[in-house]
């Protein structure tokens, strides 16, 4: 039997409305000074507001840090530590998608710790001395799953890399999924969001540490996501299937802890190297990667054509998994992807380079079938061909 691990650790509060439930847990921490950490669309959108009046209610102080960038800098991360500190939160909100959420959580780190913020990035599990204050999450997008993640990618801009930190005293104490929250995020970032959260669920389930907890988990992520996906982007106001994919979301990065695989080293690659979109990167990659592995875990990949609606019946194991292919093609015809990946901006002459970096990637190991430098160069080359 093989050996695993599973960790979880997030309370989830779900459903229409859990927004109100912050005062609780600002006193269930004994908080009376908080961090608010979002961006300044969040805040245009009206949904700090949101957050605001339930502590306002509840006479708790907070100071709101909302210059959040995409793929938040080293330098926006300290200066949110520097308000923290002279604030004297104890405690973070976040809202906002995924850099906000990696943001607040990287700025816990450095308002606790001295020393330059490189020391904690890729440096292993909880490499500070000093435990961060608590994080509240609260996404405003389906997909990332930070939310429920210890990970916190840290744009490291004099070393031209972002890095993961990573610990469990990062991982946010609750996740507060309301439904209402994503009711306004336009169809294609509803689309890549939420495709990079069913590419999760995919990955984890067949990526070499998972195991039934992870398999069940990943399992009913899948199918919620690709039953919501579509409701979703074409019924933007429909709360039943925004909490779907908010539930999918978490799920799917609850599984991830059996690790992700190729289509995620092929995304964050291109992603870090050209600054492209991880939700649009990942539906770039996403069949390309998966037909990497057609000739793996063949179970598995006939359950995933199952769920999305393939009938495999009087198919061989061999033809039910290859099925996932148009399956997952098919799914994904509906929005707004391109085919190529010379559309994310790879050149062709950065490839060696791409697949050196792809070789170093935190998913490649745990891909189902192994990957090498030369393996990466082929899939970049038949990426850019088609
Ligand atoms: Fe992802």
């Amino acid at each position: 039997m093989n050996s695993f691990r599973f960790q979880a650790k997030t309370k989830i509060l779900f459903g229409t409305g859990e927004i109100s439930k912050v005062a609780e847990e600002a006193k269930a921490y004994q908080a009376r000074d908080v961090l608010i950490v979002t961006d300044k669309g969040i805040v245009s959108a009206g949904l700090v507001d949101q957050l605001t009046r339930h502590l306002d209610d509840a006479n708790i102080n907070y100071i709101v840090f909302d210059e959040i960038e995409p793929n938040p800098t080293d330098s926006t991360i300290l200066r949110g530590a520097e308000v923290m500190k002279a604030a004297q939160s104890t405690l973070v909100f976040t809202i906002g998608g995924g850099s906000p959420m990696d943001a607040a959580k990287a700025i816990a780190v450095m308002a606790a710790n001295d020393g330059p913020i490189e020391q904690y990035c890729g440096t292993g599990i909880d490499p500070w001395p000093n435990p961060p204050a608590p994080v509240v999450a609260i996404p405003t997008t389906a997909g990332t799953g930070s939310e429920v993640s210890g990970a916190a990618m840290v744009n490291l801009v004099a070393q031209s890399r972002k890095v993961d930190m990573f610990g469990r005293t990062i991982q946010p104490v609750t996740a507060i999924l309301d439904p209402e929250m994503t009711v306004g995020l336009p169809p294609n970032l509803t689309a890549w969001t939420g495709i990079d959260a069913l590419n999760h669920a995919f990955e984890a389930y067949i990526a070499s540490y998972s195991s039934v907890f992870s398999d069940m988990i990943a399992e009913k992520a899948i199918e919620l996501a690709v039953n919501n996906l579509h409701r979703v982007y074409h019924h933007p106001n429909d709360l039943e299937a925004r909490g779907n994919m908010l539930i999918a979301s978490s799920m799917a990065v609850m599984a991830a802890s059996a690790g992700l695989g190729v289509v995620h080293s092929l995304a964050q690659t291109i992603g870090g190297y050209y600054n492209a979109p991880h939700g649009l990167a990942i539906a770039t990659c996403f069949v390309p990667g998966i037909e990497y592995n057609l000739g793996v875990e063949q179970e598995k990949l006939a359950r995933v054509s199952q769920i999305m609606g393939t009938d495999t019946s009087g198919m061989s194991l061999d033809e039910s998994a290859r099925s996932v292919i148009p399956a997952l093609q098919n799914l994904l015809d509906d929005f707004d992807i391109p085919q190529g990946f010379d559309a994310l901006g790879v050149r062709e002459k950065d490839i060696p380079k791409l697949a050196e970096i792809a070789m170093l990637d935190g998913c490649t190991p745990t891909n189902p079938r192994p990957l090498d430098e030369h393996a990466f160069i082929e899939l970049f080359q038949q990426g850019l061909a088609v």
